[in-house]
């Protein structure tokens, strides 16, 4: 079986259910639960064999060790992470505590446990951790886009700590001989999106009638990758990716934010048109721009594709109707986590931009 951590969060549930589908292999599920974290992304797991859900933190050495000995997994995917940049800015602590923190121990269990397997068990254990593209800063229009071999420039609380917990597992691999791959990632989109993040929120605040904030002039560019395509290369990097390496993953799909704000609501406009006639583009209002805000990343995913064969599978414009789809489809999900410790988010990180 393999242990995924932060299994309850977007990728990670995308991830644990895509795995079931395409494997008979066990899936041991440790998240614990923070506001990011939604059992209801698991729901059509409820009597499935193959899934174990347990609460609780990656920072807990005693649990973690204890669920590495009694599940024996073959390999562990470290998703945990305290992963928005908006809320590392106002409340950095956290994500110095889960993402750097949290890695550390991690890797301690990981490899005590490792430390103690032997001959075959030993040689095929992988420790695979998911991070971000933007540990690499931020380029300029004209940059090429990064490469593994790019200098890590983190620019953001939640960079800067996804950047440290990048350096833990190397520094584990390279010292240790710890068997690790990591992946970093561009900004993926799809169903079970927190409305914290830019498309779901467009989504819901453009049906509930609320304006569609958008930070500055709008016109920050990000590589946008649908999340089953980061499972699929999560799932070919833990397959054969080399040990301590690194793979960048998008989905050569630069986009300004303005422009999906547009193509979201086009798409609204389409599938669930306003009672008045009038387009969702109407309620887009231009705010305070985020504090440091990154202007471009772009991913040059060239090395997972010579080396492991993967390419996204989606285009923007077949992934981001599906994704859309999804959320009108969806009613009762997106109803649910707009509770009340959302509506505090919202206010705490809205009501001071001046429009
Ligand atoms: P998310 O915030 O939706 O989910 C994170 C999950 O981790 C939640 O279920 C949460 O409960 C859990 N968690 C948090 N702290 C934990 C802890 N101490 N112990 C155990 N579980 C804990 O995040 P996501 O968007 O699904 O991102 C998953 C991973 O992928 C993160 O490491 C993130 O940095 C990385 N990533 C995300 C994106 C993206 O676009 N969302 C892109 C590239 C990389
Ligand atoms: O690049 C990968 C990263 O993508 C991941 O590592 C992070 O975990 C993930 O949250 C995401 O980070 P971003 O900051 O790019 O995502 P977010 O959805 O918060 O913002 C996307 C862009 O949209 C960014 O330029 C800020 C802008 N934005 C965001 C919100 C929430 C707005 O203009 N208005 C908003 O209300």
């Amino acid at each position: 079986m393999i242990l995924v951590t932060g299994g309850a969060g977007f990728i990670g549930a995308n991830f644990v259910l895509d795995w079931l589908s395409h494997s008979e292999e066990a899936v041991v599920n440790l998240d614990k639960l923070t506001y990011a974290g939604n059992q209801e992304n698991l729901a059509s797991l409820e009597d499935h064999p193959g899934h174990v859900f347990v609460q609780g933190d990656i920072a807990d050495t005693a649990l973690v060790t204890d669920l590495l000995a009694r599940y024996r997994p073959r390999a562990v995917l470290n998703f945990a992470a305290e992963s928005h940049v908006d809320r590392s800015i106002h409340g950095p602590e956290t994500f110095i505590q889960t993402n750097i923190v949290g890695t550390f121990r991690l890797l301690e269990a990981v490899r005590a446990h490792w430390g103690g397997l032997q001959g075959g068990d030993k040689a095929a254990f992988r420790l695979l951790h998911v991070s971000t593209d933007e540990v690499y800063g931020s380029l300029s229009p004209t940059d090429p886009a990064f490469k593994e071999t790019g200098r890590y420039e983190p620019n953001s609380p939640y960079s800067a700590s996804k950047a440290a917990s990048d350096h833990l597992v190397r520094a584990y691999h390279h010292t240790y001989g710890l068997p690790v791959v990591t992946t970093n990632c561009s900004n993926n989109y799809g169903p079970f999106h927190f409305p914290e993040k830019l498309i779901p929120l467009m989504v819901v605040n453009a049906l509930a009638g609320k304006p569609l904030p958008v930070y500055g002039d709008g016109q920050q560019v990000r590589d946008w990758l649908y999340v089953k395509d980061h499972c699929s290369a999560l799932r070919r990097v833990l397959e054969a990716g080399r040990l301590g390496e690194t793979y960048n993953v998008g989905g050569w799909n630069e986009k300004p934010n303005l422009e999906i704000v547009h193509t979201v609501c086009g798409l609204l406009d389409e599938l669930r048109p306003r009672s008045d006639g009038k387009p969702y583009a109407t309620q887009i209002t231009h705010v305070t721009d985020r504090p440091g805000h990154d202007r471009r990343y772009a991913i040059d995913a060239s090395k997972i594709e010579q080396e492991l064969g993967w390419r996204p599978a989606e285009t923007f414009e077949t992934g981001i109707r599906k994704t859309i789809q999804w959320y009108l489809d969806n009613p009762a999900w997106v109803a649910n986590v707009q509770s009340g410790a959302y509506q505090h988010w919202v206010h705490k990180n809205y009501s001071a931009r001046a429009a």
